[in-house]
C-alpha cells in the first residue's frame, strides 16, 4: 500500500479537498442548446439529432462513416443514403428502431441505444421529419 504522504503532501491533499469543496466553475457554454419551436418539425429534428447525441455516432448531416472497427460493418451506419432509405421506407420503421435500439454486440462495439421512454413522441417525429431531409 503506498502512504499518501509519500505520493502527494498533507498540505497538497487539504489544498485539493478546499478546491473541491470550493465547487466547479460554472461553464457558460454548458447550458443545453434551445429547441426551436414554430419552424417546423424538421428544423426542431435537426436541433435534437445535436442535443441527443446522434450527430457523434451518426455524422453530420446523418453520412455515416464513424469508426466501429470490431463491428461487422466496420462503421456506424449512415441515416441518409439509397440504402438507408430503402432499409427504413417508413417512418415507423424508423421511429421502432430509434425507440428499441440495436444491440449488435458486446463494447468495445458501439451498439445503437434504446430511446423509447427517453425520447417524447413528438420528438420522435421531429426527428424524422429532419431525416427524411438528409439526401
Ligand atoms: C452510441 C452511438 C449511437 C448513438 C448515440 C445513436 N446511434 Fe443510431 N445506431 C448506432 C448503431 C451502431 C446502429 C446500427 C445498429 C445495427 O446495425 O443494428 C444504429 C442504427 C440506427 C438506425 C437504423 C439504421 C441502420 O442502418 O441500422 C437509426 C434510424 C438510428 N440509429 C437513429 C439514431 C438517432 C435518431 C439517434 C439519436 C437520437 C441515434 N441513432 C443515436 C449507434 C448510435
Amino acid at each position: 500500500m503506498p502512504v499518501w504522504g509519500e505520493v502527494i503532501s498533507k498540505q497538497q491533499v487539504s489544498d485539493l479537498i478546499a478546491y473541491l469543496r470550493a465547487g466547479l466553475p460554472a461553464v457558460p457554454t454548458a447550458e443545453p442548446q434551445a429547441i426551436p419551436s414554430g419552424q417546423g418539425p424538421a428544423v426542431e429534428g435537426a436541433a435534437l439529432y445535436v442535443r441527443d447525441g446522434c450527430i457523434n455516432c451518426h455524422g453530420p448531416n446523418g453520412l455515416g462513416g464513424v469508426p466501429n472497427p470490431q463491428s461487422p460493418d466496420k462503421t456506424i451506419p449512415p441515416l441518409s443514403g439509397v440504402a438507408f432509405r430503402k432499409q427504413f421506407n417508413t417512418d415507423a420503421k424508423i421511429i421502432a428502431v430509434i425507440r428499441s435500439g440495436s444491440v449488435i454486440g458486446r463494447a468495445p462495439i458501439v451498439s445503437m441505444p434504446h430511446w423509447g421512454g427517453i425520447i417524447p413522441d413528438d420528438q420522435l417525429k421531429a426527428l424524422v421529419a429532419y431525416l427524411k431531409t438528409l439526401k
